[in-house]
């Protein structure tokens, strides 16, 4: 410890799990010099010094009178309401200039005691709140642990000090917890909810139980549910009291909104209404699910849900793997999302099966969840949704936020502009980085009301209750999801909205409507619909996907030996470009059983290994495999000659420039390519070994994991968490098939 924002002495006032903890935590880690404990009662002193967690204690505060100067950190921890009495006795005993911090967790309430106190507020004071804790309270509780991977908040005065400031971030860091910063009054509107609200409800119920209950032998039949539910009822008694005194306002407004839903879950119970339950409840679990999974990647609460960053993942795949047997992939991710939103659009339920539960698709489904549209599911792939109608959902309480689907915000958008109230549609960082303009110009011409960031980014916010009109609209680029949104807003405009498209692209949407019972017609290049007609509930069976399947088509043909069998597979003709591509470069690709299901064609796919050839990829192929170029390139660089992918400038605005990160990637392994403006050209050869970056691009991570099959040495690919996002279960069916694939956490 020798910079410069070093804790000489730390004072721990109040030795509760707290404070002890923050004091045996400092000693651990060797945060400070020296800490002293002051408590009320001799023994817990005695005891504390006796546990080795502080290496002096004292009941008097004036014993710290002439102790202490610059460096030295006084962290109060004692029931919010005895705040002002301690921090007056401190100004009496303690120098200006040592830094005061706490750990109380309510933030204005010291605040105000603060100002009470010194009648300013100080450079030297830096409120801060650690979010840990447990039921367990007193100076033997203490956990040298407690902060580790916690989340600390500090709510620093604007006069606070940037050295005090520095000097309380630094001692908690040392502790191992993630410190943060947050305005106060966030601070306590926050906490009253996610906090404060749900010990104030444990308590009450245990005391309804305990004491207005008719049976008194109550507990003795209560099982895990009230266990696990009132666990924080335990906790001090003293300090609960204080936090709802001193976050009053806060306090009752979180309790009046849940009062509020728990009236209207009580009437729903009484109307007998089992849709808007099963809507109450399935919300509810999917918002637990996604906080359990958190969870599981992160500390409690050291990230927020939105901004959580992706679990960092690496795939390391050993050369000498096989590809044999019969797998079937995830269900067609294109499909699924629409799946979600005409079945949400439609009068009556639609019945789903085969549904890709990846983050994109899932993305969708929330979004509609939060415009108030009851959706079971998913599980196993089966998902009932219960149609709210072209007019029925409701805005929703905030953004919608749909992560890394480019799919979800463009067609959203065409639907979002048809309806009578405003949303904002949000993603992640790669998505943030996408053009919208495609989708935003066309609706604005529309009579849309669409903002976007700068260059037309995301977020997109949309007006609602704008007049929509019919238009015809000549796409300047081959784009399935802008044509699908111009469709979507179709339902809402006035007369009749048709889109060309300079080359066949995926026609789900199409197809999908009319399956609804949505006439949708079709001359040449141009699809066509009207508003008027209404959409009804049906049931969907969403095939194979075959862009994920495309991964071991290509792993099957590059693989020496290699027989594989790919089961119910779309084949939809606008989506079969990777099957032309690979037959054309001389692959062994047979279509068995060909049938068609809900609509949509489908086979199992016989591919046997077979020596591939470089091509000059045909242009109008290249929107018919659009995703399927990563994995492509791979086939390439194992193939004999050169490949010429040209016309393919779309690749470039992916989840990631996928021209540049398969030339990257294919550099790093060895093999010799050269990117150009609207495609590549790669030359087949040996693939080293060697680490590649996926940008968190799930197809460029699954594609290098194909490469191994015919690598030299181990390929190491950085940054694969978003495979979840089409191919949640990719690494098990790969090592299924024989591919020696582990994944590493860093
Ligand atoms: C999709 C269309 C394609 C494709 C994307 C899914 C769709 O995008 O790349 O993965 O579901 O409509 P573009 O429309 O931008 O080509």
């Amino acid at each position: 410890m020798v910079s410069s924002s070093a804790t000489r002495q730390l004072v721990v006032i109040g030795l509760g799990l707290i404070g002890a903890s923050l004091a045996a935590a400092a000693k651990k880690y060797r945060a400070c010099e020296r800490v002293i404990g002051v408590a009320r009662r001799e023994e817990v002193c005695a005891r504390a010094l006796e546990l080795g967690i502080v290496d002096e204690a004292t009941c008097n505060m004036d014993d710290l009178r002439n102790k202490l100067g610059e460096g030295d950190v006084v962290f109060v921890s004692v029931p919010t309401l005895a705040m002002r009495n301690i921090l007056r006795q401190l100004k009496d005993c303690v120098p200006d200039g040592v830094t005061i911090t706490d750990g109380a967790s309510v933030k204005g309430s010291v605040r105000d005691d603060v100002q009470h106190v010194w009648g300013y507020l100080p450079e030297f004071v830096v409120p801060g709140h650690p979010i840990a804790g447990s039921e367990k309270s007193g100076v033997d509780a203490y956990n040298p642990e407690l902060y580790a991977d916690h989340r600390v908040i500090l709510t620093p005065f604007a006069e606070s000090g940037r050295a005090h400031i520095a000097r309380v971030t630094a001692l908690w860091s040392s502790v191992k917890a993630d410190v943060v910063n947050m305005d106060i009054a966030l601070h306590d509107e926050v906490l009253a909810t996610t906090s404060h609200l749900p010990h104030a409800i444990a308590y009450s119920l245990v005391d309804t139980l305990a004491h207005d209950s008719q049976n008194e032998n109550i507990f003795r039949y209560a099982a895990g549910g009230f266990r696990d539910f009132t666990r924080i009822a335990s906790s001090d008694a003293t300090m609960w009291r204080d936090i709802m005194l001193a976050n009053k306002q806060d306090v009752l407004s979180a309790i009046d909104l849940f009062l509020n839903n728990m009236s209207r879950l009580r009437a729903l119970i009484e109307k007998e209404d089992a849709t808007a339950l099963t809507g109450v409840f399935t919300r509810a679990k999917a918002a637990r699910d996604r906080f359990t999974l958190m969870l599981s990647h992160q500390a409690y609460s050291s990230h927020s849900m939105q901004n959580s960053e992706p679990k960092n993942l690496s795939y390391s795949v050993k050369p000498g793997g096989k590809a044999q047997g019969k797998i079937r992939v995830p269900g067609d991710k294109s499909i699924s999302h629409r799946s979600i939103m005409l079945g949400s659009l439609a009068e009556g339920i639609t019945e789903i099966t085969g549904f890709l539960e990846g983050e994109d698709a899932l993305a969708t489904l929330q979004t509609f969840r939060d415009m108030g549209v009851v959706i079971e599911g998913p599980d196993h792939g089966n998902v009932t949704v219960h149609g709210v109608g072209l007019h029925g959902l409701k805005a929703p309480a905030g953004a919608l936020y749909v992560g890394n689907s480019g799919t979800s915000m463009r067609l959203l958008s065409g639907i979002l502009s048809g309806q009578q109230f405003d949303t904002e549609l949000t993603g992640d960082e790669s998505l943030t980085k996408r053009p919208m303009n495609r989708v935003a110009n066309p609706l604005r011409t529309m009579g849309a009301n669409i903002e976007t960031a700068e260059n037309g980014r995301p977020p997109l916010k949309i007006s609602g209750a704008s007049a929509l009109r019919g238009m015809h609209y000549d796409m300047p680029m081959a784009s399935a999801q802008v044509k699908s949104c111009l469709l979507l807003a179709g339902l809402y405009a006035e007369g009749e909205t048709s889109v060309s498209e300079p080359a066949p692209t995926r026609d789900h949407t199409e197809r999908m409507l009319q399956g609804f019972g949505y006439v949708v017609e079709r001359e040449g290049n141009t699809a066509k619909l009207s508003s008027g007609g209404k959409l009804v509930g049906c049931s969907i069976d969403i095939p194979a996907d075959i862009s994920s399947a495309a991964f071991f088509l290509v792993a099957g043909s590059i693989c020496p030996g290699a027989d594989m069998t790919l089961t119910h597979v779309g084949i939809n003709p606008t989506r079969t470009g990777v099957i032309n591509i690979l037959r054309l470069m001389g692959a062994n690709i047979t279509l068995l059983n060909e049938r068609e299901v809900g609509g949509e064609p489908v086979a199992d796919i016989r591919v046997q290994h077979a020596p591939l050839k470089g091509i000059k990829v045909p242009e109008d192929q290249v929107p018919l495999a659009i995703d399927e170029f990563p994995a492509l390139l791979v086939a390439a660089a194992c193939a004999d000659g050169e490949t010429v992918v040209t016309g393919a400038e779309e690749l470039r605005v992916k989840e990631t420039d996928r021209i540049q990160a398969m030339a990257d990637g294919l550099s790093a392994l060895g093999v010799a390519c050269s990117p150009t403006p609207d495609g590549i050209v790669v030359t087949g050869g040996t693939i080293s070994g060697g680490e590649v970056e996926s940008y968190g691009d799930h197809r460029i991570a699954m594609s290098f994991a194909i490469a191994s099959l015919r690598a030299q040495a181990i390929i190491e690919i950085r940054n694969c968490a978003n495979v979840a996002t089409s191919f949640p279960n990719f690494p098990e069916l790969a090592r299924e098939i024989g591919i020696p694939l582990e994944i590493r956490e860093e």
